[in-house]
């Protein structure tokens, strides 16, 4: 990601300092799926059926085009509030396309076309909430770590200073919050002033994590996000991503399977462009009611 689109992805003033009241408010509104949505994925919702479940996001009808390519057809798909759903699915099946279309990073890329609905806290995201705003409560962790080529403080404070927060008392809390938040503070604390770029890669994924934790945002996306680093370093983020679930909801794209066994709570596993069957994580892959999902968990193709 470039400066450039970091500018675009990262949060207003207003939205940064508005931020708690909106999230309270939003949490207020009892949402209310229609009884087609709730069928669909009452089912599938609740790993703890005790407690009761709230969806953060939603994927109603779906679909996306690059120009007349289709790349998701009729995608139908909630993502509860404080847990961990997984996209798997083979290379070219339309995980990351669907990832992006939660934050509106489609938008960039010319010709792209998408019908349907998604929804953020019940609302619109396409229509009623602001790009930015958007941005901001739903934020993304790439394949490739990609630290800005300056400090370990500047790039958690690059967001965050974008939206005017000036005060260095205040950037140093939101470092601080930043790095804790995403099991680095202890490595790093005394590297602030060195070039994120002379961390390891384990370390600058995490990095990464905390400049988008940095906005505070609700959601967050991540696509592949272990898939360029060492074992160690994965069992890290796979911990880290157990953690921020109790505070945020988090999307992830895998290819590995038995991390989505371990770390998330809901899967869907998609197929040229479309979500064939999506559960709790453990009976997606030990019942799964699709021959296709069946045979994609047991390894036969992909
Ligand atoms: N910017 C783009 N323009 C045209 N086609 C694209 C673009 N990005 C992805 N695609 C196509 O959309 C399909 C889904 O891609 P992608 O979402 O990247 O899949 P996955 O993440 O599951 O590997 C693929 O056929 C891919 O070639
Ligand atoms: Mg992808």
């Amino acid at each position: 990601m470039t400066n450039a689109t970091l500018t675009k992805a990262a949060p207003t003033t207003e939205s940064l300092t508005t931020a708690s009241p909106m999230k309270a408010k939003a949490k207020e509104i009892d949402y209310k799926p229609d009884v087609k949505k709730s069928a669909r994925a009452s089912s599938s919702l609740g790993a703890d059926s005790n407690k009761p479940v709230t969806v953060k996001m939603g994927v109603y009808d779906l679909d996306l085009y690059y120009k007349d390519f289709q790349a998701l057809n009729k995608i139908n798909l909630e993502f509860p509030e404080n847990q961990v759903t997984a996209l798997i699915g083979p290379s070219g099946c339309g995980k990351s396309t669907l990832l992006k279309s939660l934050n509106r990073m489609n938008d960039l890329i010319e010709g792209c076309r998408i019908e349907g609905e998604i929804t953020l806290d019940g609302a619109d995201a396409r229509k009623t909430i602001d790009v930015n705003s958007l941005r901001r409560r739903v934020g993304m962790v790439f394949q490739q770590p990609n630290p800005f080529p300056m400090s370990v403080y500047d790039n958690i404070a690059f967001g965050p200073r974008t939206h005017g927060i000036k005060s260095r008392s205040d950037l140093d809390e939101v470092v601080e919050r930043s790095l804790r938040d995403a099991a680095i503070w202890d490595e790093l604390k005394d590297r602030l002033k060195k070039n994120a770029l002379g961390l390891s890669g384990g370390q600058q994924q995490r990095l990464c994590i905390a400049r988008a934790l940095a906005v505070r945002p609700e959601v967050l996306l991540m696509d592949e996000a272990t898939s360029a680093l060492d074992p160690i370093s994965t069992a890290k983020i796979e911990e880290l991503v157990g953690e921020l679930k109790t505070r945020y909801t988090v999307i992830m794209v895998t290819h590995n399977m038995l991390q989505a066994l371990r770390v998330s709570d809901k899967t869907a596993f998609f197929l040229l462009g479309e979500m064939v069957e999506t559960g709790v994580t453990d009976d997606i892959f030990t019942n799964p009611q699709d021959s296709r999902t069946a045979d994609y968990v047991a390894g036969r193709f992909g």
